[in-house]
């Protein structure tokens, strides 16, 4: 039956675009198969809660063999994009760390364990996120070098000059604008300090020559992942926008080919693979299989980021405080 209810709930997100609601409990979960915000549960402060769509180029991708085990598959691909992060700013002991939407704080504890830096300051708008964050930092007695806040990335509590090193990873496209986080992260960063992050942008302008449809169907969709307009940049218009913020040697690297089509392929396995754990007979392993081979051959110009958000790209944003 038609739902009034959920289309008015849809409805608002898209048009509020706000990413204080999008992680809350109105919202369930991100991606179907993964648990929402009311079944996350902490016991060893260890489980894996990560929210990225992962970096695939040095990990096994989900395949029409494997696809049972894409939960393991996916949890590696999405350590990867966290240690991609750090190795591009090349994360290690003494470094002061600030982390700008840290999920529920996986990045951090596997920077504290890995990279030793001197510590690690989180700040994060979802409430749930930074209760659950913290309460795994206790447990893994990482309560000395992590330290979680509740805050606005655009908006640091913060003095000049006190980090080395700022990340967002797959967050700044939410935030409120990421042309307000990086004025804050280039104040916040000692001189030399590096500004690193994971993020989705456009190749080139995709927006100027599409017609009120398309446009407005882009516009639905990325409200739905509170995604403002305000952020919606092509590549050329990043550098330009690190530069006007002060910073220098800014670069991007594109990753997308190492994203995109294999997180497409695990979300397709991770779909059938919860549809035949919770519903029985509705899906078989064989049909899972084939909708896994048939992901599998998807071009990249059919895919959910072009076709729904318009955002063709995913880099790894590089670049320094003079
Ligand atoms: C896609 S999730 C990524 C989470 C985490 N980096 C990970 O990989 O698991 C985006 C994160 O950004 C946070 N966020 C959104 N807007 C924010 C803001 N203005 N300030 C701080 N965090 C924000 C969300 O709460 C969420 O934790």
């Amino acid at each position: 039956m038609f739902d009034v209810v959920k289309v008015a709930r849809q409805l608002k997100s898209a048009v509020l675009a706000d990413p204080e609601r999008f992680y809350t409990n109105e919202t369930g979960a991100w991606v179907t198969g993964l648990p929402t915000p009311q079944e996350i549960r902490v016991s060893t402060g260890r489980e894996p809660y990560w929210i990225n769509l992962g970096y695939w180029r040095d990990v096994e991708r989900v395949d029409e063999n494997n696809f049972e085990r894409v939960g393991e598959l996916f949890r590696s691909a999405q350590a990867g994009m966290a240690h991609l992060l750090a190795k591009t700013a090349r994360l290690g002991a003494g470094d002061a760390v600030l982390d700008c939407g840290f999920g529920y704080a996986d990045q951090d504890i596997l920077w504290a364990e890995e990279y030793r830096p001197a510590r690690i300051v989180g700040l994060n708008i979802t409430p749930n996120q930074v209760r659950v964050g913290r309460e795994r930092v206790r447990l893994t007695g990482l309560d000395e070098v992590v330290r979680l806040l509740q805050g606005s990335a655009t908006d640091m509590p913060f003095r000049a000059g006190e980090f080395d090193v700022v990340f967002a990873l797959e967050s700044a496209m939410h935030f409120r604008t990421r042309d307000a986080f990086l004025r804050e992260a280039f104040r916040v960063l000692r001189p030399g300090g590096r500004l690193v992050m994971a993020d989705m942008c456009q190749k080139t302008d995709r927006e100027s020559g599409a017609g009120l449809r398309r446009r407005l169907r882009h516009r639905y969709w990325r409200g739905r992942i509170a995604f403002p307009e305000a952020n919606v940049w092509t590549a050329q218009r990043y550098l330009a926008e690190l530069a006007r913020a002060g910073f220098q040697k800014a670069r991007l690297e594109s990753i997308s080919a190492d994203v995109y089509p294999a997180v497409n392929t695990a979300l397709v396995a991770l779909r059938g693979m919860t549809a035949a754990a919770r519903q029985p007979g509705a899906t078989s392993l064989a049909r899972v299989r084939e909708d896994v081979l048939r992901a599998r051959q998807t071009p990249a110009e059919q895919l959910q980021w072009s076709t729904l958000f318009n955002c063709d790209e995913y880099a790894v944003v590089y670049a320094e405080k003079p």
